[in-house]
């Protein structure tokens, strides 16, 4: 059976950024699937509930408090991880982000944070579970969460744009470090209805986003979900390096900044 390549039974996936929006989503794809998920992200409320969630598919799930920034949290995520499950086969770097803001207005601190928060993170995470999915379950599948500010350029994305793009490249890279025995890829989000989204959106922004977007609405949390379980299935055992776009067919960004001198 072809659908039987897309489930995820009794494999472990740490999902970073679990507690709502995308990452919870995909949490909740993956359990669907038959995985059991370990909820990351900083607010403890959140992740337990995105775990009781996992419970009622009939799943295992820890909720571990992290926050990505801190390199003794990402150890100690993956050490609870193996201790509760013996193995991880799964990890979504979901966790990250970056409001649009214009070049000239953008401090070096804030360029460097965007770095850290959306490349940085990723790298030290991945490093740290790559050698673990060997050791514990033979192989692994990485999904990285990009953007299509990632591949796309506008003014006011310097920042969230240029790690993105940072993003992406280094799952092109990781994927041919770690091949045969884990696959690295990353989806180039668009625009998606989560509370990140939320903060920059007014009715008039919203308006003019669904207009300069080819499929014409915003993005659910399920159309990212639904790529990131084939990413991470076996249906996608001969995929790797790719980024897929899924964002409605934009092939410019769909949210207008000023340029520095209009
Ligand atoms: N929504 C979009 O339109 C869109 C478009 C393109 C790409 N993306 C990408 O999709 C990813 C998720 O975005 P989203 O829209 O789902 O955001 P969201 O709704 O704000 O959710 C973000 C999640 O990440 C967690 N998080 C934030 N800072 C963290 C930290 N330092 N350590 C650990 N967890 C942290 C949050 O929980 P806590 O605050 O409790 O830690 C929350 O669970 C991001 O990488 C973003 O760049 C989103």
């Amino acid at each position: 059976m072809i659908l039987d390549r897309f489930r995820l039974t009794d494999q472990v996936a740490i999902v970073t950024g679990a507690g709502r929006g995308i990452g919870q989503g995909i949490a909740l794809a993956y359990a669907e699937a038959g995985a059991d998920i370990v909820c990351a992200a900083r607010t403890p409320a959140q992740i337990e509930e995105t775990a009781e969630q996992v419970r009622a598919f009939g799943r295992r799930a820890l909720a571990v408090p992290t926050d990505v920034l801190e390199r003794s949290q990402l150890e100690s995520l993956v050490a609870r991880t193996l201790d509760e499950f013996g193995r991880v086969d799964l990890l979504v770097n979901n966790a990250g982000g970056w409001p649009p803001k214009p070049a000239l207005r953008t401090r070096e601190k804030e360029f460097e944070e965007a770095f850290r928060f959306n490349v940085t993170t990723a790298f030290l995470l991945t490093r740290l579970v790559v050698p673990k999915m060997v050791e514990t379950a033979g192989a692994g599948a990485v999904v990285n969460i990009s953007s299509v500010a990632g591949r796309e350029i506008s003014p006011g994305f310097v920042a969230y744009g240029t790690a993105k793009a940072a993003l992406s490249f280094m799952t092109r890279e990781l994927a041919q470090d770690f091949a045969p025995k884990v696959r690295v890829n990353a989806i180039a989000v668009g625009s998606i209805e989560t509370e990140a989204l939320g903060t920059v959106l007014t009715d008039e922004i919203r308006e003019e986003m669904i207009r300069l977007t080819p499929m014409a609405r915003l993005g659910q949390v399920e159309d990212i979900a639904a790529c990131a379980l084939y990413l991470a299935s076996p249906a996608a055992s001969y995929v790797t390096g790719e980024i897929y776009g899924v964002n409605g067919g934009l092939v410019a960004l769909n949210m207008k900044m000023p340029r520095a001198f209009e």
